[in-house]
């Protein structure tokens, strides 16, 4: 057999193009031994029947002390014991803290946002309207922090957290971090109600001022290192086959379509076995790291009907996923009624798209776009 393609893998490809290695490792097995990034081994599944069963299982959890020993902790988020977060916990810990997130980013709480959502979304595009712009960098990476910063009460912070997200992937990942610390105590002492107030006044009494800027800063970072990623995918869609999108169905639709096509988290977080595993007849050894390939099983011909993974599933299902689907319906919904004549400025067949590596999202390299071409 020959070697397996690695899935961490810095790729730049067609627009269309899916990373190559999903279909190899597809191919190859439900649960596929791999090169871990930190060193040594790890698993992947690459099966949906599978996934669902490894996303529900107590035995795999979430907390970076489970790590193999041998394991670089660089990348990975403090131990549980050293931080306790909805992605470090699991059980109840992390029952309570989905608890309190709950009915704050439910379809109708944050429904109540999609007006504020939809001026933000006008105001940057009418910012950028005038001539050819690079909406990958001009609106796709702006839009969600600035969204996301303004539902936090902060979005004077939006330029900073921006740079902060993509500087979490470098060895400047310190200062940033100390960034969101800094926007997640304004946002939780000096900015009256918003989402962070709120989150704070639900987390049950005796949560720590750290675990709780913690919360504000696993928003603002796991909502802008996934959505930039799908954003600039939807607007190229969009652009270019002009669908008709006459209410908020269609919008949800053809939103939901595009994620199926370019899922933007391609690999959950990391899970590590408690203890000895049997999965798909292999036998997993305690401390074992594993991964789904999410964008490898969304993407499978042959996968059953059903619900996609898109954005996960099981406890650790993503808690942002009705506010991610709402900033893309209300991008798409702006576009399409305030910029009907807006044109790719290059064929569609050109766009590019990239991976940085890892377990993050590709992203369009570039997005030339003219938002009004005959300047009205
Ligand atoms: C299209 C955009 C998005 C996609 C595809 C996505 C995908 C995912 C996935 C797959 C997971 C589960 C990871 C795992 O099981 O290891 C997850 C978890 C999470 N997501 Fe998202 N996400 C998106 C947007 C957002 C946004 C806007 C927020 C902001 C609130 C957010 C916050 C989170 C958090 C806090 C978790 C951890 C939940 C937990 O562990 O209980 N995500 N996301």
């Amino acid at each position: 057999m020959s070697p397996l393609p690695d899935p961490f893998a810095v790729t730049e490809r067609g627009v269309t193009e899916a990373r190559p290695a999903h279909a190899a490792l597809r191919a190859a097995g439900p649960l596929v031994r791999i090169d871990a990034p930190a060193g040594g081994s790890a698993w992947l599944v690459t099966e949906d029947a599978l996934a669902r069963q490894v996303l529900t299982d107590p035995r795999l959890a979430k907390d970076p002390a489970l790590a193999p020993e041998a394991w670089s902790r660089i990348g990975l988020e403090p131990t549980a014991a050293e931080q306790t977060s909805m992605t470090t916990a699991d059980g109840p810990v992390h029952a309570g803290l989905r608890r309190a997130h709950a009915p704050l980013f439910s379809a109708r709480g944050m429904g109540e946002h999609y007006d504020r959502m939809t001026a933000i979304a006008r105001e940057l595009l009418t910012e950028v309207a005038d001539g050819e712009v690079d909406l990958a960098v001009d609106f796709a990476t702006r839009f969600p922090v600035t969204a996301i910063c303004d539902l936090l009460g902060v979005r004077d912070y939006g330029e900073r957290a921006s740079a902060a997200c993509r500087a979490m992937f470098t060895a400047d990942a310190g200062p940033a971090f100390g960034t969101f610390m800094e926007l997640a105590t304004v946002a939780l002492t000096e900015r009256g109600d918003n989402l962070a107030t709120a989150l704070r006044d639900r987390l049950p009494d005796g949560t720590s001022e750290n675990d709780l800027r913690y919360c504000v800063f696993l928003i603002v970072f796991a909502g802008q290192i996934t959505m930039d990623s799908s954003l600039g995918f939807l607007v190229a869609h969009l652009l270019h086959e002009r669908p008709d999108l006459p209410d908020r169905r269609a919008l949800d639709a053809y939103v939901q379509q595009n994620l199926r096509l370019h899922p933007p988290a391609p690999y959950t977080l990391w899970r590590f076995t408690t203890e000895e595993v049997e999965l798909a007849g292999q036998t997993l050894a305690a401390h074992s790291p594993v991964l789904v390939d999410l964008a490898g099983i969304t993407l499978d011909p042959d996968r059953p009907e059903g619900p996609d993974l898109v954005f996960g599933a099981g406890p650790h299902f993503c808690v942002g996923a009705q506010l991610a689907q709402l900033l893309l319906r209300a991008v798409a919904d702006v576009l399409t009624h305030d910029f009907p004549a807006a044109r790719l400025a290059v064929p569609f067949e050109q766009l590019r798209q990239r991976d940085f590596g890892g377990t993050q999202g590709s992203h369009l390299t570039a997005l030339p776009v003219r938002l009004r071409p005959d300047g009205v």
